[in-house]
């Protein structure tokens, strides 16, 4: 393997407050590294850094000769555009043919299960349809490096495990992933190499802790009464999402009956239950 990006001594200051110090980190192609830690820790600083978004107070970042990034936001602007407006703007700007950009769209519109959205504008899209665009945006045309800030975080589970065997796929053509994340399935599912921000710095993390696990989704209704989700299993939980009225978590199969009888107890109600491959 060979490396594509170096970052040396990087530092990030905002004013007075220093989110990163002394960052070093070789990136080599083909490699997939998740970066984990609190809100705050400077996960979206770094990989904006790291594709030239932002740029560092001190240190370097050295990249290959004519490497091509694509960043998928964690926010994405709304916009008064059609998703197909956009898209084939997108894939025109690639150079890419317009008979190829019509194809790919369809196709990945069609995966995603947005087809019907083809012509609605961007402006009008929930949270997880605008990450779903910019996922298929960065799809449409191979990069060198794919940069994913909380790629998962508004999306439904279908089209959560789409983009996973999409992104594993460009993985293995020899694409660099690099993503930031705060579920470990997904950093079990999809990366090589996985570190934490933790004190400004980049703690390495064993990836090979996380790969026995078999994951199951639970869906809970929540009680009428307010109730909390018991402090015991809050560590087990490797993604939870809270909509109104409807809790939904990724948790270890083998952690599954004791998060159910916790949440039981509190009053939750068990509306599904199954494993994340079904
Ligand atoms: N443009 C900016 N101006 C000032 N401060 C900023 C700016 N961008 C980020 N910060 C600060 O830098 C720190 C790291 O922010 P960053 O968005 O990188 O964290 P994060 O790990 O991605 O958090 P989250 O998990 O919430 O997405 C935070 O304290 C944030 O307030
Ligand atoms: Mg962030």
């Amino acid at each position: 393997m060979s490396a594509i990006i170096s970052l040396s001594n990087i530092s990030k200051k905002f004013g007075r407050n220093e989110v990163l110090s002394n960052i070093n980190l070789t990136i080599q192609k083909g490699q997939s590294i998740a970066f984990v830690g609190n809100n705050g820790s400077g996960k979206s600083t770094l990989l904006k850094i790291v594709c030239g978004l932002t740029n560092p107070t001190s240190g370097e970042v050295k990249c290959a000769k004519r490497l091509k990034f694509n960043y998928v936001p964690e926010h994405f602007p709304k916009m008064s555009i059609t998703v197909k407006q956009y898209l084939t703007h997108m894939g025109l700007i690639e150079g890419m043919p317009e008979n190829k950009v019509q194809e790919g769209i369809q196709e990945l519109l069609k995966s995603f299960f947005m087809e019907q959205m083809t012509d609605s504008q961007m402006k009008h899209l929930s949270k997880g349809s605008l990450q779903k665009v910019a996922v298929i945006q960065a799809l449409l045309s191979k990069p060198d490096v794919l940069l994913l800030d909380e790629p998962l975080s508004g999306q439904d589970v279908k089209s959560q495990r789409k983009f996973i065997s999409m992104v594993k796929e460009l993985n293995e053509q020899g694409v660099a992933i690099l993503m930031s994340c705060h579920e470990m399935f997904l950093v079990n599912q999809l990366s090589s190499e996985a570190y934490e921000i933790k004190n400004m710095q980049l703690e390495p993390l064993d990836v090979t802790k996380y790969t026995d696990y078999d994951y199951d989704i639970l869906s809970f209704e929540k009680p009428e009464m307010e109730a909390n989700i018991p402090a015991v299993i809050t560590e087990m939980i490797h993604k939870l999402d809270d909509n109104e009225g409807e809790i939904r978590m990724v948790v270890p199969r083998e952690d599954s009956n004791q998060i159910l009888m916790q949440m039981l107890q509190k009053g939750f109600k068990l509306r599904a239950m199954k494993g994340i491959d079904e």
